[in-house]
């Protein structure tokens, strides 16, 4: 998506043909940065640190990580060890593990003089088909914005979403985001409602800066506030993205979707997941039951990062001395709290048999 007068995808194989290039979240919105990534350890640790995160990125991430390694040695040994570096960098995006087992699938059969160039190859094609995803997952969206519009008889669609799904949180696009950029690059007047999303605020500083870049009306809400919104009819769609969705269509995004989900319901206002097939494990069925929640450091709780008058990136501490936190990144939205689920192929309900429709043969 556009940042100034440039397009910018948040990650790229450089020139060089030997890295990566990825911008770092971690300082936005204050100061957009870029920076390389040329090792097996320097991917594992720009996901784990949150330099790249949201499900598709971190998938195209590990994906790259793995071409890194290659170069490193092509071994069996060596692809095995950096299938298990980078599936132990962050447990709840599915997407990694399926990124994994597609550069797995693709390598492994090779004999190790052929693994880095295929490597590469392997992850470009990964890149591309996640863009083409959120691509038509935009379009299947702003459809349903439309309708909302004209139902509106042109006002606003007043649109509430909770963390960042947006073109940062993949390889372009966004997946929550793609039908909002699309319905105003379409015309549609749009205002989203940007929970801050606490603890690290992914919303206050990338959803609210990817909407900006873009010229989308939107403004930064705290976490508590989306439920009174609803209840004052001031939200006419709720969409937000996944990290983990279950045959059955039960959703793990991040920590205060389900509050959202349950507001939602409670005042009738839909609520839906835009989902991008790589992000449905087709093994699991109960969310609740089976996603590995990540916990995080207690220290994203206790204290928050931001800009000061001097323009210095820096973190103050919000909670007093000795008060311990604690830090669920992600929660599970049951699929009955769904009303429907944005993908690739069209939005369908959230259940195991309308999943199981629109994606047959996958178990
Ligand atoms: O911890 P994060 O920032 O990686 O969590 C991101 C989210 O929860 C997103 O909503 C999700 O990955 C969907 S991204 C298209």
């Amino acid at each position: 998506m556009r940042v100034g007068e440039r397009h910018w995808r948040p990650i790229w194989a450089e020139a060089d043909g030997r890295s990566v290039g990825i911008i770092d979240q971690t300082l936005l919105p204050h100061r957009f940065e870029t920076t390389r990534l040329a090792t097996l350890a320097e991917a594992a640790h720009a996901i784990r640190s949150m330099q790249v995160r949201g499900a598709p990125l971190i998938g195209a991430t590990a994906a790259y990580g793995v071409a890194l390694a290659m170069a490193e040695g092509a071994g069996d040994g060596d692809l095995d060890r950096a299938l298990a570096v980078l599936g132990g960098t962050r447990p709840t995006a599915v997407n990694l593990r399926w990124a994994l087992d597609r550069m797995a699938a693709r390598l492994r059969p090779l004999p190790a003089g052929r693994r880095v160039a295929a490597a590469w190859e392997e992850a470009a094609a990964l890149v591309e088909e996640d863009v083409a995803l959120n691509a038509a997952i935009g379009r299947h969206g702003l459809a349903r914005i439309r309708e909302i519009a004209a139902a509106r008889g042109g006002a606003p669609v007043r649109i509430l979403t909770h963390c960042n799904a947006g073109w940062l949180a993949t390889c372009d696009w966004g997946t929550a985001l793609a039908p909002i950029f699309m319905a105003h690059d379409a015309g549609i007047a749009v205002h989203v409602w940007v929970d801050e999303t606490r603890p690290r605020n992914q919303g206050a500083a990338l959803t609210a800066w990817e909407l900006l870049q873009h010229g989308v009306p939107h403004a930064v809400v705290a976490d508590n506030a989306g439920g009174h919104l609803m209840q004052r009819g001031q939200v006419d769609l709720c969409i937000v993205g996944a990290d983990r969705v279950t045959a059955a269509g039960d959703v793990a995004n991040k920590i205060g979707t389900y509050l959202k989900a349950l507001a939602a319901r409670d005042t009738g206002v839909p609520f839906l997941v835009a989902v991008p097939s790589p992000t449905i494990d087709w093994t699991i069925a109960d969310g609740l039951a089976a996603i590995p929640i990540e916990e995080r450091s207690p220290l994203e709780v206790t204290r928050v990062q931001g800009r000061d008058a001097d323009g210095r990136i820096v973190s103050v501490q919000v909670v007093p001395d000795g008060s311990p936190a604690a830090n669920p990144a992600f929660d599970v939205t049951p699929a009955r709290l769904v009303d429907g689920l944005v993908t690739e192929r069209g939005i369908c309900a959230a259940t195991a048999a309308a999943l199981a429709a629109l994606f047959p043969g996958r178990r």
